[in-house]
């Protein structure tokens, strides 16, 4: 009989569901949040990458001993040095001026290695540069390996498997919608497939930053970290699938993620304020006779520096103040979401070819074998 995991990445980790239940006395709403920041290296990217590293390993990709080179802006690149420090793999880490000096010194603490990318690309945004530069960096270290989050479709496959069933056995399927934040897509791409599949009256929400084109639109920079994309990434297979996409506001996802520690002592990081606010929305939207799950990426304290520490707020032109009644100013002032069928796409197949996407990495749907 065994009392423990074989080690920190055995298992998955169901998080807990916890009724917000102030925010929703004061607003009317019915919100639930998912704790993702309970997984073992601290965020939801641990369910993505464990799972492209096993699948990497089972194929051969991965062999012991070898070298993981991944662009992140923080959480995926965490959870990847953490299976790293585990299994005996060096693990390099792309990240860019966004990442808070917390998360990279977290990513050292596991031992991987970090470079900082300061070259913007065509979006204003870091991605492309810090994908292309993995990708040489892959070809010049032999037994490396790309988990490649931005083109691997595997990471919506972990949260068909993980994150969406869990929710629904946790739930008994008793929900009305489910809210995540959007980047490479995993998330809403596994969510949307499955929900569409199995409780297909879920409303499938997510949000995405201004200034991020996951579903078209102008690009310019933001300060929401974790969240959005300069195209639409192939782990969303089908966008028709997803109910409604808001977009949130730099100021109101920052005020939001503090009003939530302060007001439910619940400290999580930014993107989950834009994922409470859209889901105070769509609870507001589509009534109170059913809870409306909101999956809160990570965990406030890789945001001490930024996010939790007034100077910082103030010299980014934040409001610093706590009132609850602001939340509900917050959620009045955001824009209507935009609704299934008139989500676009933003596919940039191109970028395969341009930024030398290497062959191990499934970029489409169609290149996965028994995928249920
Ligand atoms: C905290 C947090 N929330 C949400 C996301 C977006 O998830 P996905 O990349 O699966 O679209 C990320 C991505 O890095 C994240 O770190």
């Amino acid at each position: 009989m065994s009392f423990a995991k074989k080690n920190i990445i055995d298992g998955l980790t169901v998080t807990p569901l916890v009724t917000l239940s102030k925010i929703n006395k004061a607003m009317g709403t019915n919100v639930i949040v998912k704790l993702e920041k309970n997984n073992p290296g601290g965020s939801i990217k641990d369910r993505a990458a464990a799972y492209i590293i096993e699948e990497a390993e089972k194929k051969g990709q991965l062999k012991p001993g070898g070298t993981i080179i991944e662009s992140s802006s923080g959480n995926f690149a965490i959870s990847l040095a953490m299976i790293g420090a585990v299994s005996g793999y060096r693990v390099i880490a792309l990240v860019d001026p966004k990442a808070t000096e917390t998360n990279k010194a977290l990513m050292k603490a596991y031992g991987a290695e970090v470079i900082t990318v300061t070259e913007k690309d065509d979006t204003g945004s870091y991605h492309k540069t810090r994908i292309k530069l993995a990708n040489e960096l892959s070809r010049e270290i032999p037994g490396s390996y790309r988990p490649d989050q931005c083109f691997n479709v595997l990471s919506s496959l972990a949260h068909y498997h993980s994150t969406a069933k869990e929710i629904h056995e946790q739930t008994y399927g008793q929900i009305g919608g489910v809210v995540c934040a959007v980047s490479t897509g995993g998330q809403i791409g596994g969510i949307s497939e499955y929900f569409n599949e199995c409780l297909p009256d879920v409303k499938v929400t997510c949000v995405d930053a201004y200034g991020s084109a996951v579903f078209g639109g102008p690009c310019h920079a933001y300060k929401i970290p974790g969240v959005g994309l300069g195209w639409t990434p192939r782990n969303i297979n089908d966008v028709s699938k997803i109910d409604y996409f808001y977009r949130a506001k730099d100021e109101s996802s920052y005020m939001a993620a503090r009003l939530l520690c302060r007001h439910e002592g619940i400290l999580v990081g930014v993107s989950s304020g834009a994922v409470l606010l859209a889901a105070l929305s769509l609870s507001l939207r589509i009534g109170s006779h059913k809870p409306v799950v909101a999956i809160l990426g990570d965990s406030g304290e890789r945001y001490l520096d930024t996010l939790y520490n007034d100077a910082w707020l103030k010299d980014n032109n934040i409001d610093t103040g706590l009132e609850l009644h602001k939340l509900q100013a917050l959620v009045e002032t955001m824009d209507s979401p935009v609704e299934s069928p008139d989500i676009e796409s933003n596919y940039r197949d191109d970028l395969i070819s341009i930024l030398e996407v290497p062959d191990t990495t499934i970029t489409h749907f169609n290149m996965l074998e028994g995928r249920h």
